[in-house]
């Protein structure tokens, strides 16, 4: 096994657009739980083999090649002539002594220990070609699996030209195989397009190696799912939810409670600490980290977030691009938008937006209020309504309130502005001016009392 691995080169075939999808994006862009589907087939790739995999490129090579990056070996199939075409393509990469593995870029579900189990059955076979296949109750658009009376695979026969005798084999081709190297390239060269399709099929080849004496042989995946191919965006909602199930499974495994497991939406890109309780209805997205015994309560949806530990989000809480340093406490209903960083116990409450706005240890904003552009100490109060005024039409101006500081309800704060340490802003006022430390600062119209005005305008 450890000799086939250090003997082997893996190629991916990516090239076709994916015509079933109806999308002006390749399918194997099209992202799973945060993720383009090639990631999980490259990291598939990665689990079974040091040498960077030899991916088939076509539609869209630049696009691809922008996501994929250094991860992979490039060929590029100039025209969609069919998947043994594809692989041919490969041939001046591959050291023709080497066994090959041949991977689908559009099957992402496949588990490492299921490749081994293949690599391991080719080993000891010395087969020329050993593949994958599964059973399906409704084996669909797959290519079917021909077996003789001993039960040894013959050939393949694609579904469009599948006798209806043939159309009732419920075992079907994954689209995963190893090769013998020095078997697989010269009889790709010698395929025909005489089939459905029109096309240079790769499932000719078991039938090829059959006539010519070699050994075929196939290892029947324990669950079909693993080998669930994107060709719609019914299969894409498949492996969705297939990817989903897993990342809940492990994060249940490393100590996450969930509430209600089904209802959570979580990117495989994410990470959440023990002993942290979800809720349902979450959604948590891509590149967040969740620290330890946190609550994230129902509606919560959190983007790119840095949670620290002990952090209570409450329902409706949404967060991008913002960090969360441990006991903090935000929301019901708050708004943290890119650039929002809560220091240590800050508590952000109901109906607070936030945006490029830095809260230091102990600061407060419990209720009702915009806080943009600015720069917040420690231990602020921040009455309820206070909104900074961080917009003249034209430019974005900064607002800074200095530790310690109090803020009074219902005002405004005019940026630029700097309200010093300690100081106090009474209730209701517009601040337009520089507040030093320590003073207390009012823009109120005194009050005035009319005694007696409300019965005289009643006997009017
Ligand atoms: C293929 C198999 C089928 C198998 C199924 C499993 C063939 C002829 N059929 O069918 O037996 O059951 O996979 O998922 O191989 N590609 C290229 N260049 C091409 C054509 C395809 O790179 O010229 C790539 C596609 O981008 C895709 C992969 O090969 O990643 C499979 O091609 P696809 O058209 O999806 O084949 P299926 O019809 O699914
Ligand atoms: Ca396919």
């Amino acid at each position: 096994m450890t000799a086939l691995n250090q003997n082997l080169d893996v190629i991916i075939l990516a090239a076709g657009q994916g015509t079933r999808m109806k999308s002006a994006t390749i399918k194997i862009l099209h992202a799973a739980a945060g993720r383009p589907i090639i990631d999980y087939v490259l990291d598939l790739a990665g689990a079974i083999c040091d040498r960077p995999p030899i991916i088939i490129i076509g539609h869209q090579r630049e696009s691809v090649q922008k996501v994929v990056g250094e991860r992979a070996r490039y060929a590029v199939q100039e025209e969609q002539k069919g998947t043994g075409h594809a692989v041919l393509q490969a041939a001046p990469l591959v050291d023709g002594a080497r066994h090959v593995l041949i991977l689908s870029g559009d099957v992402p579900l496949t588990r490492p220990e299921t490749l081994r189990r293949l690599l391991d059955e080719h080993d000891r076979s010395k087969n020329a070609l050993t593949l994958l296949t599964m059973v399906l109750d409704d084996p669909a658009m797959y290519g079917r699996i021909v077996r003789d009376d001993h039960g040894a695979v013959t050939r393949i026969v694609e579904a469009k030209d599948a006798s209806d005798d043939e159309k009732q084999i419920r075992e079907v081709n994954a689209g995963i195989y190893v090769f013998d190297g020095t078997h697989l390239f010269d009889n790709l060269r010698n395929l025909s397009t005489d089939n459905a399709q029109g096309e240079y099929y790769l499932t000719d080849l078991p039938g090829v190696l059959r006539d010519s004496g070699r050994r075929v042989g196939a290892v029947i995946a324990d669950d079909p799912i693993e080998a669930l191919g994107v060709n719609s965006r019914a299969d894409l909602a498949s492996v969705e939810g297939e990817i989903q199930r897993r990342v809940v499974t492990k994060l249940m495994s490393e100590g996450v409670t969930f509430r209600n497991p089904a209802t959570v939406v979580i990117d495989s890109t994410v990470s959440i600490g023990n002993d942290t309780v979800v809720y349902p209805f979450v959604t948590i997205e891509g590149t967040t980290t969740i620290g330890s015994r946190c609550v994230i309560e129902p509606g919560v949806h959190l983007t790119n977030v840095n949670v620290g530990d002990d952090v209570h989000l409450k329902t409706g809480t949404v967060a991008e691009d913002a960090i969360i340093e441990d006991e903090a406490a935000v929301g019901p209903y708050a708004h943290l938008r890119p650039g929002t960083k809560l220091g240590r116990r800050v508590k952000v409450g109901n109906f607070v937006e936030t945006k490029k706005a830095v809260f230091g240890e102990g600061t407060k904003a419990s209720h009702l209020s915009y806080i943009g552009d600015a720069e917040v100490g420690a231990d602020v109060n921040i009455g309820a309504g206070t909104i900074t005024c961080n917009y003249d039409g034209v430019n974005k101006h900064k607002t800074v309130i200095e530790d310690g500081a109090f803020i009074g309800s219902d005002t405004q704060l005019v940026a630029p502005v700097r309200i010093g340490k300690g100081a106090y802003v009474g209730a209701g006022s517009t601040i337009t001016k520089d507040v030093p430390a320590e003073a207390l600062a009012l823009s109120r119209t005194p009050q005035r009392i009319i005694e007696g005005w409300a019965t005289r305008k009643k006997t009017k």
